[in-house]
């Protein structure tokens, strides 16, 4: 069928459509309902459905004759680790972990936070969860103690699985005492500490609730698929929203495994044995859905990369690892292209490796630049295809179509059209659709489709009032955008608190809140400037309280320290500049967007509502004098 009519088909019959996309997986009882409502009134697809998630990743393929094939390849450049699992051997490994972990009392419905590296044990793990249809919740290795102990508090999970250890590059980051801390500012009591021991480093157990790994592994018995229900959790996945509270995205099993295995087939078009990668960590929605479930769920093979773009050991790292194992399709943020370019601007090192297994490069997680975007196809001569999603969708939502192998026409700057099943309409404050060439926000018109966020855990209310009530009809994404006549969508960037540092989704009310917490600062706002490597960067304006006396260099100091051991160093917080006062309405709002585009140095135009003219003018000269930050 061809894209137009699939899309078509999709918004006009959805039950229909999504009823056949359905029969693809092997359910335990097919779905009684296709799309029915719960009893808050929120949308819910395959309800009766029995299934599971793992049982389709693994057991299935294995039925089918597949045990033989790689499943996972372990590639660990900053370890010199390399390792290969079939789908046997990844099964085997899997069901021990669902083993050990039943043998921890985790049943069904039960939480578990995941904080590892990009380690093959982390695919264990999470397929283990699903297997017993406990839900995890991996926590991105890069956050601070302070925002895992928030996810433990949230989550409230029984047990939580970790690592002695992450390699940055060529740092050892111990985890171990990041654990700690979280445990002890949780409020919640967890009940067992599993800590995977890495050979570069040690950790310490304390007590018998925290256990090693390998010995509680080592003689588990292997546990089965426990059916659940379509509409039973699979994870849950903390995102940053417009506070200091993470999100806690939920994914359900049975609309996950039907979008997933549909998103292989019609966006990124790879069929089973293709060697797929997302160069992304598992703690990112990416890597949930690209590194762990779709290509598995498809019978591919993925890549485990623990590694960087760069410096492990050089920009020609990518080139190595897609020649070395058959990439066809590659999938990565625009800043990791930016940052080989800017290592290796002629890309000599490509020259070493024969990459002509690549077929297409995706690019998402932040807005991809033209020049980006055309360094990459002048270097790669395949076609490279910006699309869009979030972790609230868990699938890509706008990307450029393929049909019978042809990609459609490519526009620098849009990320393509809708994939079936999402209507995008660009929406004014009254949530009409506006016309072509107009900027508006960026809605998808209700129901979403399979495999996005059904509802926040433990949170309708604010699931409610954060997507669902600002547009009638309409899920709110918090992109701003607009469209061209031929439905090719352009996304402007965020219109609310969020910033994507290095296609990291970061809040900038998080940062507010730990600045705003120096004894010295009486008002701060933190805002996204554009950065040429990683996209955006924060920066914070201070206010001093009166009569504070502290030298800018070292309250600058302290607070990037604040911020690093709070919320993490993949904030890239790194300048503060102290104002006299922050631009703001009469009614008290903080002009935050017109502080960026002074910082940014755009064009502004300033509300008539703004309280003092002359604010604008002190952040003006002071992002003159001191703003330091490279754009
Ligand atoms: N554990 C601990 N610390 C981490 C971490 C992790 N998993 N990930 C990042 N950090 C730390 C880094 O060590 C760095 O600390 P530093 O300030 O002390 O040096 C800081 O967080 C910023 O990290 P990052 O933005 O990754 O910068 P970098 O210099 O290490 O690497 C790039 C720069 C461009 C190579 C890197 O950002 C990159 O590969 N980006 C690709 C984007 C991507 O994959 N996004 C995923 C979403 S799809
Ligand atoms: P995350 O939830 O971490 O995946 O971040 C989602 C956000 O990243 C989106 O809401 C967008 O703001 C941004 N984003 C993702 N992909 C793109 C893209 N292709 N172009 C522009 N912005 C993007």
């Amino acid at each position: 069928m061809s894209y137009q009519s699939q899309y078509n088909q999709s918004l006009i019959e959805p039950e229909v459509f999504w009823a056949a996309q359905a029969e693809q997986i092997k359910w335990y009882e097919a779905p009684k309902t296709i799309l029915s409502t719960d009893e808050n009134g929120l949308f819910r697809w395959f309800e009766g459905g029995k299934m599971n998630t793992c049982y389709l990743a693994l057991d299935a393929h294995i039925e089918a004759g597949r045990g033989a094939q790689t499943a996972l390849i372990y590639d660990s450049p900053v370890t010199q680790g390399f390792l290969t699992y079939s789908y046997d051997e990844l099964l085997h490994e899997t069901a021990k972990v669902a083993g050990a972990l039943k043998s921890l009392g985790v049943q069904k419905g039960d939480r578990v936070i995941i904080y590892m590296p990009m380690i093959p044990q982390v695919v264990f793990a999470m397929l283990a969860c699903a297997r017993l249809g406990a839900v995890h919740s991996v926590v991105f290795g890069g956050f601070a103690a302070h925002e895992l102990a928030l996810r433990i508090d949230d989550a409230k999970p029984k047990v939580l699985l970790t690592a002695s250890a992450g390699v940055e590059f060529d740092r050892i980051i111990p985890y171990k005492p990041i654990i700690d801390v979280a445990v002890m500012e949780a409020e919640h009591q967890i009940e067992h500490l599993v800590v995977y021991q890495r050979w570069m480093h040690k950790a310490r157990l304390n007590n018998d609730r925290e256990l090693d790994w390998s010995d509680w592994v080592a003689n588990a018995p292997p546990a089965p698929c426990t059916p659940v229900d379509a509409t039973d959790p699979l994870y849950i996945l903390y995102t940053s929203g417009t506070t200091g509270k993470p999100k806690g995205i939920v994914r359900d099993n049975g609309g996950h495994a039907v979008a997933l295995r549909y998103s292989m087939q019609q966006v990124y078009q790879v069929s089973p044995g293709d060697v797929f990668w997302a160069a992304s960590d598992v703690g990112w929605v990416v890597g949930h859905s690209y590194i762990v479930y779709a290509p598995l769920l498809t019978g591919c093979t993925t890549i485990l990369y623990e590694g960087k773009p760069i410096k492990t050991p050089n920009a020609g790292a990518f080139w190595r690892v897609i020649a070395e194992y058959g990439v066809k399709v590659l999938f990565t943020a625009p800043t990791g292209f930016r940052a080989i370019r800017k290592e290796d601007p002629e890309c000599l090192l490509k020259l070493q490796y024969d990459i002509s297994c690549l077929e297409r490069l995706f690019l998402a997680g932040e807005r991809c630049d033209a020049a980006t975007l055309h360094w990459a196809q002048n270097l790669l001569q395949i076609p490279v295809i910006d699309h869009w999603w979030q972790t609230e969708s868990g699938w890509p939502m706008l990307a450029t179509p393929i049909e019978n192998g042809q990609v459609f026409p490519i526009k620098p700057g849009s990320a393509g059209k809708p994939v079936p099943g999402f209507q995008i309409d660009i929406l004014d404050a009254d949530a009409q659709p506006l016309n072509p060439g107009e900027e508006g926000a960026v809605g998808v018109k209700l129901p979403l489709p399979p495999g996005c966020l059904p509802n926040l855990w433990n949170a309708t209310d604010r699931f409610i009032d954060g997507y669902l009530s600002a547009y009638p009809g309409y899920y709110f994404t918090g992109d701003g955008g607009y469209q061209d006549e031929e439905g090719y969508t352009y996304i402007t960037g965020r219109i609310d608190d969020v910033i994507n540092v290095a296609g990291h989704r970061l809040s900038t009310a998080d940062m507010e809140e730990i600045v705003a917490a120096h004894p010295a600062v009486a008002e701060c706002a933190v805002v996204g400037i554009d950065n040429e490597l990683r996209g955006q960067v924060p920066l914070g304006f201070v206010v001093l309280k009166t009569g504070t006396q502290i030298e800018e260099p070292i309250l600058e100091m302290e607070l990037v320290q604040m911020v690093r051991d709070r919320l993490g160093a993949l904030a890239c917080f790194k300048q503060a500049i102290v104002v006299k006062r922050l631009p703001k309405t009469r009614s008290g709002k903080i002009l935050r967007r017109i502080m960026r585009l002074i910082a940014d140095k755009k064009p502004y135009q300033a509300p008539s509502t703004i309280e003092d003219w002359s604010t604008l003018e002190e952040i003006e000269e002071a992002c003159r004098e001191r703003l330091t930050l490279t754009i």
